[in-house]
């Protein structure tokens, strides 16, 4: 839609990370001359004053809402209630302080966390309450289902135009690094390169290797983003994703052999697998807004690989500033 964003302001949260950051450039090669990217350290999204504060300064014609806090397994497992309240108070208040200032569209993006734990593969989007998620990521897939439910109960009370989208595990350059936090694939691309580096005979890998995931390219996700933005304004949620599914054990095969890691792989079933399979029907995604995934997954691997290459004698956690 050649022309949407040139005369728009939209506030991207979330802005200078992962996904924020691809979402961001897109924009700008958009055309869109005023985008707004609150940092935590100004405006504390948790907090109502802060985004009233946002809100009133910024007259925005769209909020796109990506600040999260987010991390792999370990992570959720330590901060499950820290990851609900701040995920919760984010999403609740942004939502309601957007319709109170009359910011006519609000993008939410949830995650796959939100779906039950024993969904149905592929995962329809009908089927996002038929059970309660994986208990490991629960409270952070819970905290950000809620801006489903709000979103919905806003559009029937006051009309108000909020979408709803899943996307599913994200990879790609400028993703987190850090050990604590990290996600499955930026994981095991730095413990392969440190054991290659290091000469290291095996490698510990997570849980049985069994678990099946699905992943999209960053700038894939960003750009799926930016079509429902322009073209989506309907109550029921979508899932974004590739619509392929790979087992951890072939992924960690797979990641071992792109960065030139040759030594044992050896699985440790004493750490939990998270969710059982992780596969999304992406079908409404194509059919109502006309997304569908195009990097394929060699290559955005190959990337995600040669990226952390280039930054991480100096930032060993990839948190390099776009
Ligand atoms: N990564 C994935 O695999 C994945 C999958 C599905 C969905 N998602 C969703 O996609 C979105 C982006 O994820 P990401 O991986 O790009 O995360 P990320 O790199 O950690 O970025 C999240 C951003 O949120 C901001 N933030 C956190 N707490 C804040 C607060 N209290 N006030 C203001 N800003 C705050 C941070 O801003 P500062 O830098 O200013 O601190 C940070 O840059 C999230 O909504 C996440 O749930 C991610």
């Amino acid at each position: 839609m050649a022309g949407f964003w040139t005369d728009r302001t939209v506030i991207v949260t979330g802005g200078a990370g992962f996904l924020g950051s691809q979402v961001v450039a897109m924009l700008a090669d958009r055309g869109c001359p005023r985008i707004v990217v609150p940092r935590s350290r100004d405006y504390d999204l948790t907090r109502a004053d802060a985004i009233e504060r946002l809100y009133a300064a910024s007259r925005a014609d769209m909020v796109i809402h990506l600040a999260a806090v987010v991390g792999g397994i370990g992570a959720n497992r330590e901060n499950p209630g820290s990851f609900f309240y701040q995920n919760l108070m984010m999403g609740t208040q942004l939502i309601e302080q957007a319709r109170l200032h009359r910011i006519p569209k609000f993008v939410a993006i949830g995650t796959i966390c939100a779906y039950p734990k024993f969904t149905p593969v592929p995962f329809h989007e009908d089927k996002l309450w038929d059970g309660y998620p994986e208990e490991t990521n629960a409270p952070y897939g819970l905290a950000k289902k809620m801006m489903l439910v709000q979103a919905q109960a806003y559009r029937q009370q006051y009309g108000y135009n909020a979408i709803y989208l899943l996307p599913v595990n994200l990879y790609g350059p400028r993703d987190n690094f850090d050990p604590k936090r990290s996600h499955v694939i930026p994981a095991l691309i730095r413990k392969f390169l440190e054991a290659r580096d290091a000469n290291t005979d095996h490698v510990d890998v997570w849980g049985t290797g069994k678990a099946s995931r699905e992943f999209l390219y960053v700038e894939d996700a960003a750009r799926g983003i930016l079509l429902a933005a322009e073209r989506f304004n309907d109550p029921d949620p979508v899932n974004l994703g590739a619509g392929s599914e790979i087992s951890i054990g072939d992924l960690a095969t797979r990641i071992a052999k792109l960065t030139g890691y040759a030594g044992e792989l050896r699985f440790n079933p004493n750490q939990p697998d998270g969710q059982p399979r992780r596969c999304l029907d992406v079908s409404r995604a194509r059919e109502r807004f006309g997304f569908t995934a195009e990097v394929p997954f060699e290559t955005g691997l190959r990337k995600t690989i040669a990226w952390y290459e280039s930054v991480r004698d100096t930032h060993p956690d990839g948190h390099v500033e776009a």
